[in-house]
């Protein structure tokens, strides 16, 4: 190709190039505010959504909260008709799945059971009442209303929860945590004097006979004479035997208001 004509050439490709440059710079200014728009729109966009979402989370609370009191007001109302304390139940059943032969029961004890067993107690007999196993205390509500003071209740309890629970609900009382089986050892040193009676919510029934039997003597030790060692049992048969030398047994009508019905059965040893 002669000289001129390359020369032409050059500056035409030249010029193309500079005319692709600029088309070029301008498409990326055009991409850039585009993505900027974008940008805006994003974070305007964002923004709406976090409102709604904070709208429906409010709306959402709100609704949850009257809701909840609703029931609560229900199950208070449950609660006061039936003599029982629903938020217990659910302590006792988490108890019992934890521990199902300490706890012994998956409910606790009903307002005739543990009325029944309280009876047996004399508020006028002087000295400490000892209860064995009061769990969240139905029956030391029930020694209460028997008309023992808080401050002579001694409660030994074996699980950490219940103590906490008992401790806060019966500041005046003493709550023993420990095994109720070495009840002598667990006792020696907090007892300043012989008890008034020995209440027991323990399952007897998930321990030998000699431990049983051993738990009844070691709590006639602590007593005065005559006074009352009172257990209840859901099972047909005595916890105890009732064949004990100087030992009397007596037992209630069996409750049927309790689930399941009990019957309580009372020791006594001159
Ligand atoms: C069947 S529940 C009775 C609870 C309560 N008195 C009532 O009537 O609802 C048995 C209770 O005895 C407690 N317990 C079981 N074995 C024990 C032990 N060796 N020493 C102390 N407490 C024990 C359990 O933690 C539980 O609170």
């Amino acid at each position: 190709m002669p000289l001129p004509a390359l020369q032409l050439l050059e500056q035409k490709l030249e010029r193309q190039k500079r005319l692709f440059e600029l088309r070029k710079g301008a498409l990326e200014r055009r991409i850039e505010r585009h993505i900027q728009l974008l940008e805006q729109r994003k974070g305007v966009l964002e923004k709406k959504l976090e409102q709604q979402f904070e709208n429906h989370k409010k709306k959402f609370e709100q609704k949850f909260d009257t809701q909840k009191k609703k029931i609560e007001t229900r199950i208070r109302h449950f609660e006061q008709k039936n003599g029982i304390r629903l938020d217990d139940e659910v302590r006792f059943i988490r108890s019992w799945i934890g521990k199902p032969l300490t706890t012994g029961a998956v409910t606790p004890s009903g307002r005739a059971l543990a009325r029944t067993m309280a009876a047996y107690i004399d508020p006028n007999r002087p000295g400490p009442v000892i209860e064995l196993g009061p769990g969240t205390g139905p029956v030391t509500e029930a020694l209460l209303a028997q008309g023992i003071d808080a401050s002579r209740l001694m409660l030994v309890e074996f699980d950490p929860t219940f103590c906490r629970l008992l401790r806060a609900r019966y500041p005046t009382a003493t709550v023993v945590q420990g095994d109720a089986y070495a009840l002598k050892r667990l006792l020696s040193g907090v007892l300043q004097r012989p008890a008034a009676g020995v209440v027991s919510g323990l399952p007897l029934f998930a321990k030998p006979f000699r431990m049983r039997l051993r738990l009844l003597f070691e709590a006639f030790a602590l007593m005065a004479p005559g006074a009352p060692f009172v257990q209840f049992t859901y099972n047909a048969v005595a916890p105890i035997p009732k064949w004990l030398d100087r030992v009397t047994v007596e037992a209630s009508e069996r409750v049927w208001m309790n689930i399941p019905p009990a019957r309580v059965w009372v020791y006594r040893r001159d």
